[in-house]
C-alpha cells in the first residue's frame, strides 16, 4: 500500500520521529483540509506541513488543525488555522448534494456519507420523515434528492446547524419538502400532531431518550434509525449488541419491534463501535 499523503509530507518536512506521531489521514471538507493535532506535537510544527499540503493539493485553499475531539451539545471540535485563506466556511459535497457549512460552528464528518445514501435507498415515495439531530441537513437533503419523501422535518439545537440546514435545503432545491426547526428534539418531538413514517436519530449519546420520544411519533409499520455506541469484542458482533439494547428498551415501552438491518459507522476505540440500526415498528402500546 502506498504511504498516506499526510504521513509522507510530514516525514519530508518534520522527519520520521515527529511524522510517526501524526494521524495518517487528512480530512478534506470542501476546499478545507483538516489535520488532527496530536496532544504532544506543537501547533507551530504543523504549519510547514500545512503549507506543503497547499502546494501539493491545488483544490485545498485553507488548512486547519483540529485540536480537540468533537465535544459538547453541538458536537463541534476546536480548531486552529494553520495556512492558506483564514476562512472556515466551505461547500462540502457528497452524493451530488452541496452543503454550505462552517467547520468551526457545526458538526460535519464524511464518515456518515455512506449511511446517508444507505437510508435514502430505503425511503419509499411519499414518506414523512423526521430527522431529530439533523446537523446541516446530511440525511435530510440526501434523502430528499435521492428519494421522493413528501416531507422531511429536521431538528437541531445548534442555531448555526439549523441555519445552514435551511440554506442547504434551498441550495439543493428541496426547500419545498424540507422544514427546519431549531430546538431540543426531545422536547419538540412531544408537540407533533401527526405521525412520521421514519424517524432518524443520528446522535449516539442520546439514543435511549430519542428512542423513547420517537416511539410516540412513529407510525405502526414505520421505521426508526437509532445510532448507538456499543461495546463488542468484534465489529461484526456490534450490531447484535445494539439490537439487544434497542429491543429491550422497546419492550420496556410496550412496543414490538424487529431489527431488519443496520450498519457499523466506525470504530470509536478499542472494542467500541458506532452503529446504526433499521428498526421496524410492528406494534405500539395503546398509550402512544
Ligand atoms: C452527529 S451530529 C448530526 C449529524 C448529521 N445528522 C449528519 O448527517 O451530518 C448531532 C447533531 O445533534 C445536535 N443536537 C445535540 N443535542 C440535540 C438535541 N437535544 N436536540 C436537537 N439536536 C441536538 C447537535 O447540534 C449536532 O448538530
Amino acid at each position: 500500500m502506498s504511504e498516506p499523503l499526510l504521513r509522507r509530507i510530514a516525514r519530508e518536512v518534520l522527519g520520521e520521529e515527529l511524522a510517526s506521531r501524526l494521524w495518517k489521514r487528512i480530512e478534506i471538507l470542501g476546499d478545507i483540509a483538516v489535520i488532527r493535532k496530536p496532544f504532544d506535537v506543537d501547533i507551530d510544527k504543523l504549519k510547514p506541513v500545512a503549507e506543503r499540503i497547499l502546494e501539493e493539493l491545488s483544490y485545498v485553499k485553507s488548512v486547519w488543525a483540529a485540536v480537540t475531539p468533537v465535544s459538547g451539545e453541538h458536537r463541534v471540535r476546536s480548531y486552529v488555522h494553520l495556512a492558506g485563506e483564514p476562512r472556515s466556511e466551505t461547500v462540502y459535497r457528497e452524493h451530488g448534494c452541496s452543503f454550505l457549512l462552517d467547520i468551526t460552528k457545526v458538526y460535519i464528518s464524511p464518515v456518515l456519507s455512506y449511511d446517508h445514501a444507505r437510508v435514502a435507498k430505503m425511503v419509499r415515495a411519499g414518506e414523512r420523515i423526521l430527522n431529530m439531530f439533523a446537523g446541516v441537513g446530511g440525511y435530510s437533503i440526501v434523502i430528499s434528492r435521492l428519494s421522493r419523501p413528501s416531507l422531511v422535518v429536521s431538528i437541531d439545537i445548534n442555531p448555526y446547524a439549523a441555519r445552514y440546514a435551511r440554506i442547504n435545503a434551498e441550495l439543493n432545491r428541496v426547500a419545498e419538502i424540507n422544514e427546519v426547526i431549531e430546538g431540543d428534539a426531545l422536547l419538540v418531538a412531544r408537540g407533533f400532531a401527526r405521525e412520521f413514517d421514519r424517524v432518524l436519530m443520528p446522535l449516539p449519546e442520546l439514543w435511549r431518550d430519542a428512542l423513547v420520544a420517537s416511539i410516540g411519533i412513529v407510525k405502526r409499520g414505520g421505521w426508526l434509525h437509532p445510532h448507538l455506541f456499543v461495546e463488542a469484542r468484534r465489529k461484526r458482533e456490534s450490531l447484535d449488541v445494539a439490537k439487544s439494547a434497542v429491543e429491550s428498551v422497546a419492550k420496556e415501552l410496550g412496543a414490538r419491534v424487529e431489527v431488519r438491518g443496520g450498519h457499523v459507522v466506525r470504530s470509536v476505540g478499542p472494542r467500541r463501535y458506532h452503529v446504526t440500526l433499521d428498526v421496524l415498528v410492528i406494534e405500539k402500546a395503546s398509550t402512544f
